[in-house]
């Protein structure tokens, strides 16, 4: 959630494109509008422009010199879409510009308290940070704020520094001997350094083109650890796929390998061994968006494996209205950033009880991964695309292997490497069989004005992330329901324009679906039957289409019917023309509330 880039060399250079080119690497955390500031001969220049940083690559000037600028791709939270709104923010003087991430909750307060004086151009929380500079100076700044913040700033009078500050809302910074950069993501440096330095948490740093000073709140000076560039931050690449999307959903067989290849090599399961686990009561599994249904799917893991009673919440449900924590409490932290702030906050809450803490993360160098007691990670790879695909299939493989741990510390055994064999089944399928024939159901999509997705089980968790997909990028209005539940008020929505999409894995269960398929085509409703099951010709009965996915054990069907969905989602919004990556309205890594 909005990008940020800071620049410092030691000699004048044509900087534009460089700093146009990282920015695009960030642009994945919003869209709504970017722009730069380069400072060249004590004067600030700024370009600015609304939506892809495509059309700031128009505007931009690539012939001026410089050796220092800030530049920002922007998601819009506090203040429309509008050219006013746009980063760099610069003081009404002029001597201060800078680029945010995050919310200045009290920016109304401190604007009424301090800058009566100052005529505002635009909407943003921001905008006040500048002139609180001009008035207090940078460090005296960071002590008036309450909220989350990334800030990069320069200041005319001072070319040779930049001055950056982390709260709540990450930032990097990475130097050799003539150049130093400032980001929100190391992704940015690859290719330019080998070591970048995380800022700590409510901390600072004034950096200059060779060095970096770091310091606390309290203005002592501190030496965060530096981290060498990893694999991870150099894989952003989209390679010969028009979309990140379709990329990252067709790497999920090489995401089950990673994970398989990691968890053999390197037994993270092997910490949460009984002594861990002693006197835990209760586990928590919390996480936002396709997170929180990768921990509803690891509640049932767990629960049917381990037998241990678990909960999922929806992080911003768990901070607000949290359950009972305490040292007795396991809390599971889902998510692939690592930095989606209603998940980190919760897992401070968690902290200060006393709880235990297991991060299921992405990004290895996230917050949400240092923070925790033990991390498991999950080897997708970066993830661009805003939809998430391969982190939720790999959250699930994970999770799974978890559940057959859990289930051995259990039984009081020790770890036994031999869990992954389980997972090691999936290897044999075809993730994206039948995937051929999709035209047929993305036309079908296209043709009807309701799509509802249904399922019992594991598969009504399924049917949640397929809806989840195909609002996000295609923006049709669509429904998840238990089939079960259909019949208690949402069969009233169903007509001869509905387009019912039934999950089944289960055979157990498979008829109680197929009295809800009867249900549905009573009021005229088609259905799309989506299973790996063998059927007979009376289970076909009320059904309009099938499409047939690998099978496997049953315990394992959810992780492959979710790529059926993902690859419907992504080509119902290719059919519409539609930017898969950048879905409107939203961004890839929320780190504001
Ligand atoms: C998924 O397609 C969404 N873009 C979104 O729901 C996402 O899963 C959620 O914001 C959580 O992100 P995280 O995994 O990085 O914590």
């Amino acid at each position: 959630m909005c990008g940020i880039i800071g620049y410092i060399g030691q000699n004048k250079d044509f900087i534009t494109k460089q700093m146009i080119n990282s920015l695009k690497k960030l642009e994945y955390r919003g869209y709504d509008s970017s722009g730069i500031c380069l400072l060249c001969d004590s004067e600030f220049k700024v370009y600015k422009s609304l939506g892809e940083i495509k059309n700031l690559e128009q505007v931009a000037n690539y012939n001026v010199l410089s050796h220092m600028a800030i530049a920002h791709t922007r998601w819009a939270t506090h203040g429309k879409v509008c050219f006013e709104n746009i980063h760099p923010h610069t003081s009404q003087k002029g001597n201060w510009s800078l680029v945010h991430n995050g919310i200045i909750e009290n920016y109304e307060e401190l604007k009424l308290k301090y800058l009566k004086d100052v005529s505002f151009y635009g909407e943003t929380d921001t905008e006040i940070l500048p002139n609180l500079m001009e008035k207090f100076g940078f460090y005296e700044t960071l002590k008036l704020l309450k909220g989350s913040f990334g800030i990069c700033a320069i200041n005319k009078n001072e070319p040779n520094k930049m001055y950056v500050a982390r709260q709540h809302s990450p930032l990097y910074v990475a130097t050799n001997n003539n150049v130093s950069m400032v980001a929100s993501d190391p992704i940015v440096f690859a290719d330019k350094f080998e070591y970048y330095t995380p800022l700590q948490e409510q901390s600072y740093a004034v950096v200059e083109f060779n060095k970096v000073k770091f310091f606390d709140f309290n203005n002592e000076e501190i030496s965060p650890q530096k981290h060498k560039l990893g694999v991870f931050e150099k894989s952003a690449q989209k390679g010969n796929y028009p979309y990140f999307a379709e990329k990252e959903i067709k790497e999920i067989p090489r995401v089950l390998e990673n994970v398989i290849e990691n968890y053999e090599q390197t037994p993270y399961l092997e910490k949460i061994d009984y002594n861990f686990l002693k006197n835990i009561e209760k586990i928590y599994l919390i996480g936002c968006g396709t997170a929180y249904h990768a921990c509803l799917m690891g509640e049932k893991y767990i629960e049917k494996n381990a037998k241990i009673p678990c909960k999922a919440f929806y992080a911003s449900e768990f901070r607000y209205s949290p359950p009972i924590i305490n040292e007795k409490t396991l809390c599971i932290y889902s998510s692939q950033s690592g930095e989606t702030a209603d998940t980190l906050m919760s897992l401070n809450l968690a902290k200060e009880k006393g709880a235990k803490t297991i991060a299921l993360v992405n990004v290895p160098y996230s917050s949400i991964a240092k923070n925790c007691d033990i991390i498991l990670p999950i080897c997708a790879g970066m993830e661009i695309a805003v939809i998430s695909t391969k982190a939720y299939s790999s959250m699930l493989f994970v999770f799974y292997l978890l559940a057959k741990h859990l289930e051995n510390i259990k039984n009081n055994k020790k770890y036994d490497k031999n869990i992954i064999n389980n997972l090691k089944i999936l290897k044999k399928c075809n993730f994206l069989k039948n995937i051929n024939k999709i035209n047929k159901f993305v036309n079908l999509i296209n043709n009807n004005e309701k799509i509802f997705f249904i399922g019992k089980d594991e598969d009504y968790i399924t049917s949640m992330e397929a809806s989840l997909k195909l609002k996000e990028i295609t923006y049709i209005n669509c429904i998840s329901i238990p089939s079960g539940e259909l019949k208690h008020g949402t069969l009233a929505l169903v007509d001869d324009k509905s387009l019912v999409f039934v999950t089944a894995t289960n055979k157990d269960v498979l008829d109680k679906n197929l009295a809800s398929a009867s249900e549905i085509k009573s009021r005229l409703g088609k259905i799309v039957l989506v299973t790996n099951l063998t059927l007979s010709k009376q289970d076909l009965k009320n059904v309009d289409y099938l499409f047939t996915f690998d099978s496997c054990p049953m315990e394992l069907s959810s992780m492959l019917a979710i790529t059926f969905y993902q690859y419907l989602a992504y080509k119902t919004c290719i059919s519409k023309k539609l930017n898969p990556d950048k879905p409107r309205n939203l961004a890839k890594s929320v780190t504001v509330e």
